[in-house]
């Protein structure tokens, strides 16, 4: 008997469950997506395998960890991990699930720690995952190598401009090539001068029924829905109380797309920034032009919108950062940040981060049309006949080129270019074997009397 416990590779995808082919739910070319995509259990459990599990998720600011032992619990798809800053200042993440019978090691939502034990049996492991204390070690056979049992860590973790994302991919590319030519985009919320961002005011969870693409979908490319379902909200935040004049609601803007499936859309009518008059004054736009370009300060810097395929959104001129955790094919937990420049005066600071709850805060006025939106969109998804239904994805088809302004493929900001992008690359991630499943076909040829 061999007791060699297997490495993260290898332990994915040991049952292997069959794939469901997905090309017929779509057809991008004219814009049509089969909503079995949102509500189907085995397409849900596939995504957990084959999105979630081999792409990059962000995890955390970097600014929530200042010393040794600080810690914060998040999730990446469905699987519980920790992030922790090691004993050199490193950051780590692991599967935060005890190696002796599965527990979460660490229940708690953040804080400091020189340990993190289990609080079944008492297994303690250190901060870069090393299995440190085993109660009644004599107990246990020969053979029981301790060393081998630490926590299992990601393949890969890295930071952008502060934002900590990592993958159980080990064959996924460096984050900054996933991040493709987004970060021209994200840039204008992350590196508006050289003392980059922090995150302030904790972080605000909250769970919607409804299923996380819609969220992911929207803040790739829905600038759509702003005018209907915001419109009260407009109404309040304009100075004159009608509203924003048809000039404005007619906005131009564009709407930026790219085959790795990431979207940002944004308008560029100088008087669509609706942001908070604190930080506005503050703010030293003619800087900002030199160091980011005026289609930046112009464009995606205004009151725009993005999405980091699969689960991770933001938006520039709130400060307000987001990943939709899954939580089944129905529900998705938001877990949202507010972020500021480290350079702002405290009073700026929390002017941003008020402005932020009050627009996208749990209970902000933009955030509760956005969750009443999905929600509803949700309920009617598993009704037979509105669920056999083909939703329409057409807003400006055959509309997207290279402007010569904006870096990329773009096309108009009333398009769904953005969203027909972030379904071509879930499409063909969820039409391929995972790292994980090729590895556990090549194990089962090598060992087939092992395999299950
Ligand atoms: S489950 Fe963690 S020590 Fe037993
Ligand atoms: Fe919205």
């Amino acid at each position: 008997m061999t007791t060699t416990p297997a490495r993260p590779a290898d332990r994915l995808a040991r049952v292997p469950e069959p794939a469901v082919d997905v090309s017929p739910y779509f057809d991008l070319d004219r814009g049509l997506v089969d909503r079995t995509i949102f509500s189907d259990q085995a397409v849900y459990r596939q995504e957990l395998r084959r999105i979630f599990a081999p792409s990059w998720l962000f995890l955390a600011h970097e600014s929530q960890f200042t010393k040794p032992g600080d810690f914060f619990t998040s999730y990446m798809g469905e699987d519980p991990v920790i992030v922790t800053m090691g004993k050199d200042r490193k950051l780590r993440a692991f599967l935060n699930a005890c190696r002796h019978r599965g527990m979460r090691v660490c229940r708690a939502d953040a804080g400091a720690t020189k340990a993190f034990t289990c609080s079944y049996h008492g297994w303690s492991y250190d901060t870069s995952g090393k299995l440190i204390n085993v109660p009644n070690g004599g107990d246990y056979p020969a053979h029981f190598e301790q060393d081998q049992w630490g926590l299992i860590e990601v393949a890969q973790l890295d930071t952008y401009k502060g934002l900590v994302f990592a993958t159980w991919n080990p064959e996924a590319p460096p984050l900054v090539e996933a991040l493709g030519g987004l970060t021209w985009y994200l840039d204008a919320m992350l590196d508006h001068d050289p003392e980059g961002t922090e995150a302030v005011g904790g972080v605000h969870k909250w769970v919607l029924e409804g299923n996380w693409k819609l969220a992911a979908e929207q803040f790739a490319s829905d600038w759509y829905h702003v005018n209907i379902s915001h419109a009260s909200a407009l109404m309040v935040m304009s100075p004159t109380g009608k509203g924003p004049k048809t000039d404005i609601v007619q906005t131009p803007g564009r709407q930026y797309t790219d085959s790795l499936g990431h979207g940002h859309g944004f308008p560029t009518h100088p008087k669509s920034r609706f942001d908070d008059r604190v930080v506005h004054e503050w703010t030293d736009y003619e800087a900002l032009r030199e160091r980011l370009g005026d289609a930046r300060v112009e464009g995606p810097m205004t009151t725009g919108h993005g999405t980091v395929f699969p689960n991770f959104s933001y938006l520039p001129v709130n400060g307000s950062i987001r990943v939709w955790h899954p939580k089944g094919p129905d529900k998705m937990e938001v877990w949202a940040w507010t972020i500021v420049d480290k350079s702002m005066p405290d009073e700026v600071k929390n002017a941003q981060r008020i402005y932020n709850l009050r627009t996208f805060g749990p209970s902000g006025i933009f955030e509760q049309d956005d969750g009443e939106n999905w929600s509803e969109v949700q309920a009617t998804a598993h009704g037979f006949v509105a669920g056999s239904m083909t939703l329409n994805y057409q807003m400006g088809l055959g509309l997207q080129s290279e402007d010569g302004v904006h870096p990329g493929t773009t096309g108009r900001l009333y398009s769904d270019g953005a969203a027909r992008g972030f379904y071509a690359r879930w499409r063909d991630l969820m039409n391929t074997p995972a790292w994980h499943e090729k590895n556990a076909e090549k194990n089962a040829e090598k060992n087939p009397e092992d395999t299950p």
